[in-house]
């Protein structure tokens, strides 16, 4: 069988699949275009995506013979999985691996943001500290605050128990209660409203949907504290970007840390003059441990939905009612 695998990822997966199929890893360090991915999957049985591949209908369709999709991320917002769910396309992601890293980064932002590294950093840099000064890069403190937490999934969950040390006051807003934290951390669920009022720090883990897009606007942002610090690693367009850079140029709150884009990756180029907001080039998961385990997951998929079983993380299970697998 046949695998087309849109970009380079960790050797370790690419090992595994090498083992029984034959590869065509796309041989460019980019990501490839609509028409490319079309060419790519034609005449093969499985495909190999990231969640910069736009894996639609007319992807989906472009080969009759494709048998399952493997992407190599936790979010599937790319890949239109009602187009693969008709044609019982298995489709799987990579859960859990990553939880942790993502949560890390979250909280390395929050810090980055509250404290003014990377002003302090380029400040030190330019030779500018000719000494201790008593208002020196001001910044907030984060122990004793009000963290709030938007979805309390497995990253929201994992960033919210991090706090433990910093002896926080946690509020989530979910649609489902998270009695893990509410029982380790006394967190309470509260209305969004309330969560964006009462907030000192906010961090978005909820996925991208139809219902959660643009979730933080204008007028969410205008809800939230002047001192409130919004954090993003989740999915760029779930804030209303245009709304974001006004938020911040006018100073309705302390700052920002984005690892994502509502146009990703393509910036908004206000953000460029602003000091009060941290951008990342979307690395929730980048770390070399994460990104390799991705791999693996990714790898296993889809050895196992291509040689007839059911992929362990495959998030259309559907596709596998009254069909003989094995
Ligand atoms: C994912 O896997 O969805 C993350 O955004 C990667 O960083």
């Amino acid at each position: 069988m046949k695998i087309f695998v849109t970009r380079k990822i960790p050797e370790p997966g690419l090992a595994v699949l090498k083992k029984e199929f034959t590869l065509e890893v796309n041989p460019e360090d980019r990501v490839l275009s609509k028409e490319e991915i079309i060419k790519g999957i034609k005449g093969k049985d499985g495909l190999l995506c990231l969640l910069t591949d736009p894996i639609d209908k007319e992807v989906i369709d472009a080969e009759p013979g494709l048998k399952m999709i493997a992407s190599y991320a936790v979010g599937y917002d790319n890949i239109d999985i009602a187009a693969a769910t008709k044609r019982r396309i298995p489709v799987s992601n990579t859960p859990g691996v990553l939880t942790e890293t993502t949560a890390e980064l979250a909280w390395a932002l929050l810090f980055t943001v509250a404290r003014r590294i990377v002003e302090g950093d380029t400040f030190t840099r330019e030779g500018k500290f000719t000494g201790w000064a008593p208002m020196l890069l001001l910044g907030q403190d984060v122990s004793h605050k009000t963290l709030g937490v938007i979805g309390t999934g497995r990253i929201g969950t994992a960033f919210a128990l991090k706090s433990q040390g910093f002896h926080m006051n946690v509020l989530y807003a979910d649609e489902q209660r998270n009695e893990p934290l509410e029982q380790q951390l006394g967190a309470t669920k509260v209305p969004l409203q309330k969560l964006l009022k009462e907030s000192d720090f906010i961090s978005i883990h909820v996925p991208l949907t139809k219902d959660t897009f643009h979730l933080i606007d204008e007028k969410e942002l205008r809800m939230m504290k002047k001192t409130a610090i919004l954090i993003n690693t989740a999915r760029g367009p779930i804030i209303n970007e245009k709304a974001l850079v006004k938020a911040l140029s006018e100073q309705w709150i302390f700052g920002a840390g984005l690892d994502v884009y509502e146009k990703e990756p393509a910036l908004s180029p206000e953000f460029k003059q602003l000091k009060n907001v941290i951008l990342q080039p979307h690395t929730g998961s980048g770390t070399i441990e994460t990104r390799t385990k991705m791999a693996l997951m990714a790898a296993e998929n889809l050895r196992i939905g291509l040689q007839g079983g059911i992929p362990p993380n495959c998030i259309n299970k559907e596709v596998f009612q009254n069909k003989p697998t094995g």
